[in-house]
């Protein structure tokens, strides 16, 4: 039996009922963050809590057990006994249930906080022969940085990547590459790390910030600088990041070949890295 959390309670998932007049469900007046669970430890636990208070912050949303979400997260691996699978949680805030205004709720309103845990197969062998992405318009608002649940032009971007054959879809906006539908992405141009800088324009990616911190340990000079679109033909590598892919080779982009077409050797490189620190993870198990 599935077993999800919804104010406090922890209850089979099939038994939670969320109210029409949610916000989050009338307006996506809500946040949301995803971290993984490596058997183990959750992958910095910490600088994601901190995302979720920040892009709660950002909405003026208030959650006073924000503080809660590490041991809301290791409950529901230990209750979905998931101790010994990859797995994710996710977990949603929303300003809670009020009658549909604009506004704020003028009556003091408790967030409605749900959250699940779902093991999941992490499939490496994908990643190893790299994967193509699209490339489209960035058609988001300008705060991306905040884990907003209203993601509407990313759920349409990345399902024309996959009814294209792509398995992802990198955002171009006013002539530069941001990130993607749910990920952050890298580029490799003579021996030099690209990424777009943090801004309002892209999510800071907790995996982002890891491979940064490796590449730097690896003696690559990184800049933070954003990639032109017509650039791309200056690409020697390209990789993506997130929670569930860690570090994604990109083979192809809108069908063109990146480099020699075949997963690059400091992707690989970095990849191997970021295994190696996941790996800790796993060995060095928590007592619950
Ligand atoms: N997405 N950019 C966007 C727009 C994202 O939605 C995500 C994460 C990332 C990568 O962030 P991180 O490394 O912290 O996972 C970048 C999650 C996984 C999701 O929506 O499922």
């Amino acid at each position: 039996m599935n077993i999800a959390y919804l104010n406090g309670s922890y209850m089979p998932a099939e038994e939670i009922r969320i109210s029409p007049d949610d916000r989050g469900f009338l307006f996506a007046d809500g946040v949301y963050e995803v971290v993984r669970w490596y058997q183990g430890n959750f992958f910095d636990m910490e600088g994601h809590t901190a995302r979720l208070k920040r892009s709660l912050g950002e909405l003026r949303l208030e959650w006073v057990g924000a503080d809660t979400f590490p041991v809301i997260s290791e409950e529901l691996i230990r209750k979905n006994d998931l101790e010994d699978t990859p797995a994710l949680i996710y977990i949603q805030v929303t300003r809670g249930a009020a009658p549909r205004s604009h506004a704020f709720p003028a009556v003091q309103t408790d967030p409605t906080v749900y959250a699940f845990a779902r093991g999941f197969d992490p499939d490496p062998g994908k990643y190893v022969a790299g994967i193509n992405i699209l490339m489209k318009k960035d058609i988001r608002w300008s705060r991306c940085d905040i884990k907003s649940v209203s993601l509407l032009p990313n759920i349409l971007c990345f399902q024309e990547a996959v009814e294209t054959g792509n398995s992802e879809c990198a955002f171009v906006r006013d002539g530069y590459i941001t990130e993607c539908s749910h990920s952050n992405i890298f580029f490799l141009i003579n021996g030099i790390l690209f990424t777009h800088p943090e801004s309002e324009n892209i999510l800071s990616g907790i995996s982002r910030r890891k491979v940064i911190n490796l590449a730097l340990k690896a003696g690559l000079q990184v800049n933070e600088v954003a990639v032109a679109e017509k650039d791309i033909d200056k690409v020697d590598e390209a990789f993506l990041t997130n929670t569930s892919a860690e570090v994604a080779p990109v083979i192809s982009i809108n069908k063109k070949k990146i480099g020699n077409g075949r997963p690059g050797e400091v992707t690989m490189q970095l990849r191997a890295m970021f295994a190696a620190e996941t790996a800790i993870l796993r060995n060095h198990k928590q007592t619950h």
